[in-house]
């Protein structure tokens, strides 16, 4: 698939005068002369880069494109200088931003090879990494099943211009692109839709690329959920004709210690229309996105196998639509899950708590010490953060701050929430341990408080990106659709167990 075969990304030492392709992109902050971020990048340009920023055409406001033509002292055509915004706001979340507008820019235009200058001012790995990851995840493409015109290929070639080179470096180009590649695996999966990608079907896509990542893999079929006693699970994809399937990865790696083990759950919800409780018609195609943290645990678990993570991790996807059907559950129901505690279904729509149930009980069961889970799990937390943040929960507070700083530095925005004991009561049940929904006061709190139950005392975070999953507007750095949230959170953890 084109997105994913993205050798084209290298990295480059050449000063940017000898640097040959058709496009330079130099990052240009406000209030800043071209000078500085580039000696002789205005000479080249004839002036017309100082006069647009002395004329206030270019103010160096984020993502503003300015391209002009380089005199023949350049081996390149053009500069595009991208405006980089205040320069104290600058950090790798930004840069990686502005790598990948600028090849979506180019790739918009047309332009084939293009470069793009670090300037980060910190650890040149760092800045070498993001930049590459903003490069590839400007590669990826939504509109694979349209037959005629499709949008522009990404750029046949794009540099790295960096001060330093050598192993480290080439290391970062190397972090960058799996990275920057296993979100893009996640993203098409995300992109799917439910006709094509069955719980089976993905499945066995997911065990393709788990594979020829490295990973031990296995793929728990419905006889071997039901001998598990994964009743939550079995529960929901009763209205089904689609089987549920619960993918396995492991990575286990030589001289690896016993502890930590890290445990990866994904909620990989095929299409969710809700069940008996069914939704309404209105924006329910979106729901084919509901397996969007089974996909991310799935990019993740690629990348920490190709990038070599020194420690032990599972990862558990459970695979199920949700259907209405004249075998499905309905409202009043009672499932058993695997641990043996039971849950009064009170609405079939809150069916993705009951997977994650049986698939952190299953990832405990496995050996995991340290739990994290990623799900599309509630409007609730839409409604509390919008699309700008996924919600963060979990226990005890030092493992969920070690998260959230993982996070921030993979570029995944989100923000702490409360699991306060008082949203217990919500989840009382009359007949059974639990009841599946809280009901509207504090959705996504109760939601995961459901969660909670299957993790015991075990350090563990979850991510509620309900919002996050999916981009509903195009930006600069990216295009409408899947975003792959939370891959790089995820496959970063692997390599933070020493803060732990
Ligand atoms: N998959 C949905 C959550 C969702 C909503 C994801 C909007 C993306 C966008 C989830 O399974 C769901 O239906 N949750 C219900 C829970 C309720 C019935 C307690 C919800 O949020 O309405
Ligand atoms: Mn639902
Ligand atoms: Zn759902």
């Amino acid at each position: 698939m084109e997105s994913t075969t993205s050798a084209a990304v290298a990295l480059t030492t050449a000063t940017a005068a000898d640097v040959d392709v058709d496009l330079i992109f130099v990052p240009l902050f406000e209030d800043e002369m071209p000078g500085a971020a580039l000696p002789g990048l205005d000479e080249g340009t004839g002036g017309m880069l100082g006069r647009a920023v002395e004329s206030g055409e270019f103010r160096g406001r984020p993502y503003q494109l300015y391209l002009t033509p380089l005199n023949d002292q350049w081996r390149a055509g053009r500069v595009g200088v991208i405006g980089a915004g205040k320069a104290r706001e600058f950090d790798t979340d930004r840069l990686r931003k502005l790598a990948s507008a600028a090849a979506l820019a180019a790739r918009e235009r047309r332009v084939p090879r293009i470069a793009f200058l670090n300037r980060h001012s910190g650890a040149p790995g760092k800045g070498v990494q993001a930049i590459t990851e903003g490069l590839v995840l400007a590669r990826f493409s939504g509109d694979t099943y349209k037959s005629g015109e499709r949008s522009a290929p990404p750029v046949e070639e794009a540099l790295v211009i960096s001060a330093h080179g050598g192993a480290a470096l080439e290391g970062a180009l190397e972090r960058g692109r799996v990275l920057g590649e296993s979100c893009n695996l996640a993203r098409e999966l995300c992109n799917e839709p439910s006709n094509v990608l069955t719980p089976s079907i993905f499945a066995g896509r997911g065990e393709a690329i788990a594979r020829e990542g490295g990973l031990q893999v296995e793929v728990l079929d419905e006889e071997a959920i039901t001998s598990l006693g994964m009743g939550l699970l079995l529960g929901v994809s009763r209205g089904s004709s689609e089987p549920p399937r619960v993918l396995v990865m492991r990575h286990a790696p030589a001289g690896a210690p016993a502890r930590p083990v890290l445990g990866l759950v994904g909620k990989g919800v095929t299409f969710d229309t809700g069940g008996i409780s069914i939704k309404p018609a209105d924006g329910m195609d979106r729901m084919k996105d509901d397996m969007s943290g089974g996909a991310a645990v799935i990019g993740a678990m690629r990348a920490i196998s190709l990038l070599k993570a020194p420690i032990n991790v599972v990862g558990v996807v459970p695979m199920s639509e949700n259907m209405p059907g004249g075998r499905a559950i309905k409202p009043g129901d009672v499932l058993t899950g695997a641990g043996g505690k039971t849950v009064e279904v009170l609405n079939t729509d809150a069916e993705g708590r009951l997977l994650l149930g049986d698939g952190l009980w299953y990832a405990r069961h496995l050996g995991a010490t340290h739990l994290v889970d990623a799900a599309t799990l509630t409007g609730a937390i839409v409604v509390a953060l919008g699309k700008a943040a996924s919600g963060l929960f979990g226990q005890p507070d030092g493992w969920v701050e070690a998260v959230r700083r993982t996070a921030l530095r993979a570029g995944d925005r989100c923000w702490p929430m409360p699991l306060y004991e008082d949203y217990r009561e919500q989840i009382k049940s009359e007949i059974a341990d639990m009841v599946n929904t809280g009901g509207r006061p504090a959705g996504a709190c109760t939601a995961a408080m459901f969660i909670r139950e299957f993790v015991d005392d075990l350090p563990w975070v979850h991510f509620d990106i309900a919002g996050t999953a999916w981009a509903e507007e195009a930006r600069a750095w990216q295009g409408k659709g899947p975003t792959g949230v939370a891959v790089r959170t995820l496959a970063e953890l692997a390599f933070t167990s020493a803060e732990w």
